[in-house]
């Protein structure tokens, strides 16, 4: 894990005039049905820090968040931590945006500083449902919706089942996974911005 300092610098420089939840409330009331699974919320960068800490991720290892909103897990995990792929799975165009520009962005302002920091390390946003997204490459998954539909949750599980190798990390917030062939490793509270709440730790 790299020096906090600089990284939590270029994030926040990167982030300060994106409002995930404003965007996500836009593209939402466009929707006919109803989008209650699509609810936003985020999670300071400190706060993942300490996640991916806890979680103790492969190092040189894929990546995926599933439900990326703007994108700003998959950023901080690309500065963060020497994932060899960080890749963000979202399906609202409007917040897929979002992240391809703040990539963009980075690109174009943080990586020239930083080219050595971030050698070898890819960013990826993808517009997708993550429930018909190829998972088979990752090694360590970040979860954090609300899925308030049981039988979707129950498809996501069966899916990460299937396609996830032996080894790979699961985090979840808000639920857990429930069915019992995951290896549960414990839970811990961290602040969110809705509030203290736990983040529960998985392998598969
Ligand atoms: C609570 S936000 C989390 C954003 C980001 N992961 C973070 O922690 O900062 C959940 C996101 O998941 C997205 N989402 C929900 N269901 C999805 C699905 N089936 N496929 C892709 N994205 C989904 C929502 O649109 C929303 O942006």
């Amino acid at each position: 894990m790299d020096n906090l300092l600089e990284p939590s610098l270029f994030f926040h420089s990167l982030y300060q005039n994106v409002d995930g939840y404003q965007i996500s409330f836009q593209a939402r009331q466009k929707l006919f049905e109803n989008s209650s699974d699509l609810t936003y919320g985020e999670i300071p960068f400190v706060s993942w820090r300490e996640i991916i800490l806890r979680a103790n991720p492969k190092n040189g290892g894929v990546f995926f968040d599933l439900g990326s909103g703007s994108g700003r897990v998959v950023v901080a995990s690309h500065l963060l931590f020497n994932f060899r792929k960080s890749v963000g799975v979202e399906l609202l165009f409007e917040l897929h945006e979002a992240a391809l520009e703040i990539k963009n962005n980075f690109e174009k302002l943080a990586t020239p500083q930083i080219k050595e920091h971030v050698a070898g390390r890819e960013l990826h946003f993808i517009h997708s449902n993550f429930l018909n997204t190829d998972l088979r490459d990752a090694d360590f998954i970040f979860i954090n919706h609300i899925l308030g539909d049981k039988k979707s949750f129950a498809q996501l599980e069966r899916k990460l089942l299937n396609e996830l190798k032996p080894g790979t990390k699961i985090v979840t917030t808000i639920r857990r996974l429930a069915n019992t062939a995951f290896k549960r490793l414990g839970s811990e509270t961290y602040k969110f911005n809705w509030g203290n709440s736990r983040a529960h730790f998985f392998e598969v």
